[in-house]
């Protein structure tokens, strides 16, 4: 089962946030490098009426950790989404999302984004979530099948290896959600 639990201040997650993130630059929104030091910053401004931020959590997978013979156990961290830029006067967002390296194509980022999206819709109560997806390695494909429809094509809008790509505007609406997932 995938979970998403509120992401707050803790250095070690954050910090395997930004290396899994700087692997992935040119899939992402901002190319620029994260840097471990300022995560703490970006949690520290984050305002709740405009992101919220999730760590995804497989909570199946139990790891036990042996602490000098004090042994816990606990899920695996595996990965963190968001909503962005919320706007609740024309009610939508920006959803966002990465799953780290080691745990991709098992079918994990389609359930994180299914939550993600029921926690936009129903408890958020918006009524669009948006995406813009760098037009590059069929990442596009992904959000098909979660259910999003293209709009359109930003041309030239993300500078990556020194190619100008296209950036593909995505969306799902409410109405739509509830066709697909009920
Ligand atoms: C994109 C991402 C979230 C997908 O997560 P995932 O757990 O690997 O995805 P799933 O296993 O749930 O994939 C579901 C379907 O999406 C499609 N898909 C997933 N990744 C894809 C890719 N890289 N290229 C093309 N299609 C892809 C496939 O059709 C897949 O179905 P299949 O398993 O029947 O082939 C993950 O690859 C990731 O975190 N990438 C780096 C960050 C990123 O690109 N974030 C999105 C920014 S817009």
């Amino acid at each position: 089962m995938i979970e998403l639990k509120p992401l707050i201040y803790d250095k070690e997650m954050l910090n395997r946030i930004a290396s899994e993130r700087n692997k992935v630059l040119q899939n992402l929104r901002s190319t620029w490098v994260t840097e471990p030091e300022k995560q703490r910053e970006w949690i520290m401004n984050m305002n709740p009426d405009t992101e919220r931020y999730f760590y995804v959590f497989d909570m199946e997978a139990k790891h036990i950790i042996d602490n000098d013979s004090f042994l816990t156990i606990d899920n695996e961290f595996i990965g963190y989404c968001g909503l962005d830029k919320i706007n609740h006067i024309d009610s939508y967002a920006e959803v966002s999302l990465l799953i780290f390296e080691e745990h991709r194509k098992k079918g994990i980022g389609i359930k994180a984004m299914k939550k993600l999206l029921k926690y936009g819709f129903d408890y958020l109560g918006l009524h669009l979530l948006y995406v813009n997806v760098n037009d590059i390695d069929n990442i596009f494909e992904f959000w098909e099948k979660i259910g999003f429809q293209k709009e359109g094509n930003l041309k030239f809008r993300k500078k990556i290896k020194y190619l100008y790509c296209d950036v593909i505007s995505a969306s799902l609406c409410k109405s739509d959600w509830k066709l697909i997932y009920g």
